[in-house]
């Protein structure tokens, strides 16, 4: 469990520094899991994968407890949790402009931009981000509490490097045309499942932009949950641009 400055117990000190290297004791190529929940993906995927580290960013403090758990009963030696808001984190945990900024027009001025004095901009960038499955906040008027947004983009590209892909799935209809649109419609994303898969339920029926479900992906129980309601499960993809 990573541990820094805070201004709250899931709030980041804006002038935090986590140095990633040190914090796994080497370089490696990094994967970071948003909202990992009791931490099935990260784990089964960190113990196949043993040559990457990979990062668990946690805002529910039972959710980072039982990640750890699992982390300790696995035996998954290259995982690493940080409990915090993922979106007020990232910035100071990567050195972006918008690191301890809380104004969201602000958030999205400063986008993907790193701002080279801050002490986390020296940090590896990530190879992938996942946000599966994320809090789809299903009533209308609670859907600007989504975490999948344009200014989060912004977050997100700034922490992946060169070749960098953002991936993420849900099975909810609405959030998957919402991710879809926030990485196409982003300047920061490539889409290259454009046009793909298109869905008749779609606002826009044939537009598609869906990627097949990646095989590095397990079935988690919000999955398996989402599945049984007879959802269907969008997986959406941005390659940084
Ligand atoms: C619906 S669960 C999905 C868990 C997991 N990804 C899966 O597929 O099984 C969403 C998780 O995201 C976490 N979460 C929500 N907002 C977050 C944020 N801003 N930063 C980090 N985690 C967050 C929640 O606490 C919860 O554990």
């Amino acid at each position: 469990m990573l541990d820094a400055p805070r201004t709250t117990p899931s709030s980041l000190a804006a002038d935090a520094f986590i140095g990633l290297n040190d914090a796994f004791g080497r370089e490696a190529p990094l994967a970071i899991e948003i909202g990992p929940g009791s931490g099935e993906q990260c784990v089964s995927w960190a113990l196949a994968h043993p040559d990457w580290n990979v990062l668990a960013i946690e805002a529910w403090s039972p959710g980072a407890a039982r990640c750890l758990a699992r982390i300790v009963r696995e035996g998954a030696e290259n995982v690493r949790i940080l409990e915090a808001d993922a979106a007020q984190a990232l910035p100071i945990l990567f050195g972006l402009t918008s690191a301890g900024e809380n104004d969201p027009a602000r958030i999205a001025e400063c986008g993907a931009e790193v701002d080279s004095g801050h002490c986390g901009a020296s940090n590896p960038r990530a190879s992938e981000i996942w946000t599966f499955f994320p809090d789809p906040w299903r009533k209308k008027r609670h859907h600007k509490r989504r975490l999948v947004n344009p200014a989060f983009a912004g977050i997100v590209a700034g922490c992946l490097g060169d070749g960098g892909v953002w991936r993420l799935a849900t099975d909810w209809d609405d959030y998957a045309w919402q991710m879809r649109s926030v990485v196409e419609d982003s300047p920061y994303f490539a889409n290259p499942y454009a046009g793909e898969r298109p869905d008749e339920n779609d606002d826009e029926p044939e537009r598609g932009g869906f990627a097949p479900r990646w095989d590095g992906r397990i079935m988690t129980r919000f999955e398996q949950r989402g599945i049984d309601a007879e959802r269907t499960v969008h997986d959406i993809c941005g390659h940084v641009c």
